[in-house]
Parts: C-alpha cells; structure tokens; sequence
C-alpha cells in the first residue's frame, strides 16, 4: 500500500453501492481503496482486483475480522446488507452497531460514511412500524449518534430506491416476462400503487459520485445527513410505458389490490414478516413518496455536488443503462 495515500475502507464493496464507491474513487490521487468482501474469489471481487482495488476479507459478523480490515483507515464507507440473512430481524443493527464500536476506537480515522435510512415509523408518525430493512437502520443512526466523538466524523446517506431494483428485486419490483394465452409475451409490473405514483428513484452507480462530494466536504458534513433522491417526474406507469417503448417490448402496468400484493409477496417464499415489511414499504411510499428522505436537517445530495455534477433522472437512465439482463431473463 502506498504511504502517501489515505486508506478508504469500503463494505459491499462487490455490491452496487459499494461497488460505486470503489469504482469511482479507485484511482483518486487521495485514497487508496480496501474493498471488503466475504469472498475474495468471486468474480465480482477479482473484478475489483484486477482493477487495482486492494481486496481484504472479512464480514460484518465478525468482530476480529472487522477490526484487522478497519486498521489504519482514514475513512470507512459502511453499508450492511439487510437481505443477507432473513433468519432474524436483528442482524443488520448487530452488524451496525458491531462496525460503529470498532470504528469508534481508531485512532486513524478522520471520517465514517454510514449508509443508512429513515425510521419509517417516524416518518409515518407511527402508521407504518414494520418496515424492518429501514428502521433497523435508523436504530444503528441512533446508536451511532450516543458516540459523540464518532458522530461528529460521520456522515449518514439516504440512498432512495435505485432504479437498479428492477433487477436487483425483479420479483418485487421489476418487469416479470409472461406469455398471455393469445401467446404474446409481454413485460408486467403488478403493484396496489395507483399508476400515477411517483418515486425518487437513483441510480445507485452515482453513489461514489456523491460519497466524493462528501468526502470533499470532509468535517463540514459531520453529524449530518446527506440523501441521495431522485426527481420524482414521472409516474411508475408512464415510466414503464416509456421503457416498453424504448425496448421495444409489450409492458403493462397492472393495479393490483393491497389483499392481492400480500398473496404475491407469500406465493415468492418471503418470510412473513418480509411480506409484511414490503407491503408497509410500497404503502409508505405510495403516501409519502420522496417525503420520506426529507426533513429540516436533511441535506440533499444536489446541495453538494461540485458544479456540473447531477443525479440522473429516468430519462437518462432509461437511455443509458443496459436492459439486456431484463430482457434476456
Ligand atoms: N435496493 C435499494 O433500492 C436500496 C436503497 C437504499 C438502501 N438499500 C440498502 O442497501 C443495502 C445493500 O446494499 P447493496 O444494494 O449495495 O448490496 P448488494 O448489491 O445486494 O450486495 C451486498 C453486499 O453486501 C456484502 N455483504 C453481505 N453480507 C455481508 C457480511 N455479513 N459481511 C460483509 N459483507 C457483507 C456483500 O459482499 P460479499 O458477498 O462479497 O461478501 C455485497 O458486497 C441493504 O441493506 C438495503 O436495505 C437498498
């Protein structure tokens, strides 16, 4: 490793916002990377290798582990993954808070990004409590907030849905393939949201874009919280007419009840309380849509972005990203 450059740790560094983090910053004059993965052999992680990053093995539920890899850092980029093991509801906020302990005692370290989110059930004033994979990372917010030292070196990120869902939860969200009994193939998302909802999708590869505008920023961003949300322009409907015309392909939009989402969550094997964690989720965001990653100290990522730097909007995104995977599949 060389000694002129700050070592920036990044979790999921095979995942896609790690995977942005490291992207972007790889070959930054200040930092050189330490991408944390379980499995050094994967081909996402040799992929990351065989670009320059440095890759070092460890795992959230390890303590010894973590600490190795944390040595030296100067900065960590902290992202757990809540759908890695449905067995419990509590891993993620063990995971969260056994990082933030470790972090909390380095000596070298100048600054934490935690990815986070919002306490759905503060947002919604109570209505919806069982939106796990966010208010369990709220409780490790609140947690990291008791460090005083250590807060006052970090930044939380609000990342909002990534438009990367559609693939990344194709059951969930994305177009599914079905061939009618007329034998035309066609593209459906079935969802209770009305057709007119609007989301703040991201494209979640800007995620080292805006880890870099805080970066920049540096302490002025301690304690603070920085999201990441799209434009909310068009509606989920519209949009995925645009894409069905873009590709070339059949795609309906179909408005299901909340009774007949509960049953298609069951039919995919979700835990129960997944199922009931995205019904309260999709209806969170049908209510409050962008609302949810807003608030009078919340900055947003457009605030900071260095001039000539923006989120991309569905437009964009529709004609840049690569479909083939949804269309192949
Ligand atoms: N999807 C969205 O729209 C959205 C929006 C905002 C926030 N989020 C949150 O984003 C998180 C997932 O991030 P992502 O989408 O970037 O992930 P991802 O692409 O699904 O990849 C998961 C990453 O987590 C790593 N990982 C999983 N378990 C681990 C463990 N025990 N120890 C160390 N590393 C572990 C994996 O590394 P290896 O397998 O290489 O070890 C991999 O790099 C979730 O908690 C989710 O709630 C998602």
């Amino acid at each position: 490793m060389s000694t002129e450059k700050k070592l920036l740790v990044v979790l999921g560094a095979t995942g896609y916002q790690g995977g942005s983090v490291v992207r972007t910053l790889l070959h930054s004059p200040t930092y050189h990377i330490r991408a944390i993965t379980r499995n050094p052999t994967s081909p996402s992680a040799q992929a990351l290798a065989s670009a320059g990053a440095e890759l070092y093995t460890a795992d959230l539920h390890s303590t010894i582990s973590l600490t190795n890899a944390f040595s030296g850092a100067a900065t960590i980029y902290l992202v757990t993954n809540f759908f890695d093991d449905l067995s419990t509801t509590h891993k993620e906020i063990e995971q969260g808070k056994r990082a933030l302990d470790i972090a909390a005692k380095l000596p070298t370290l100048e600054h934490l990004i935690w990815s986070a989110l919002p306490s759905i059930t503060d947002v919604s004033g109570g209505k919806y409590r069982n939106v796990v994979h966010f208010d369990s990372k709220a409780v490790v917010t609140q947690y990291l907030k008791t460090k005083k030292d250590l807060w006052a070196k970090s930044t939380v990120l609000w990342i909002a849905p990534y438009f990367q869902l559609w693939e990344q939860m194709r059951t969930i969200f994305g177009p599914v393939r079905v061939v009618g009994e007329d034998g035309v193939e066609r593209f459906v998302i079935k969802k209770s949201a009305g057709p007119g909802m609007k989301m703040p999708w991201v494209d979640v590869e800007e995620t080292g874009m805006v880890v870099r505008a805080i970066l920049c920023k540096g302490r002025d961003l301690g304690g603070k919280v920085v999201a990441m949300v799209g434009e909310e322009n068009v509606g989920e409907a519209t949009k995925f007419k645009e894409w069905g015309e873009f590709v070339k392909r059949p795609a309906e939009y179909r408005q299901i009840t909340k009774e007949a989402q509960v049953k298609y969550l069951e039919s995919l094997g979700l835990p129960p309380f997944l199922v009931t964690d995205m019904s309260e989720h999709l209806a969170a965001f049908e209510e409050f849509q962008g609302k949810v990653y807003h608030g009078p100290e919340v900055i947003q990522a457009s605030e900071i972005l260095p001039e000539g730097e923006k989120l991309k909007d569905w437009k964009e995104y529709l004609h840049t990203a690569d479909w083939e995977p949804i269309l192949q599949k």
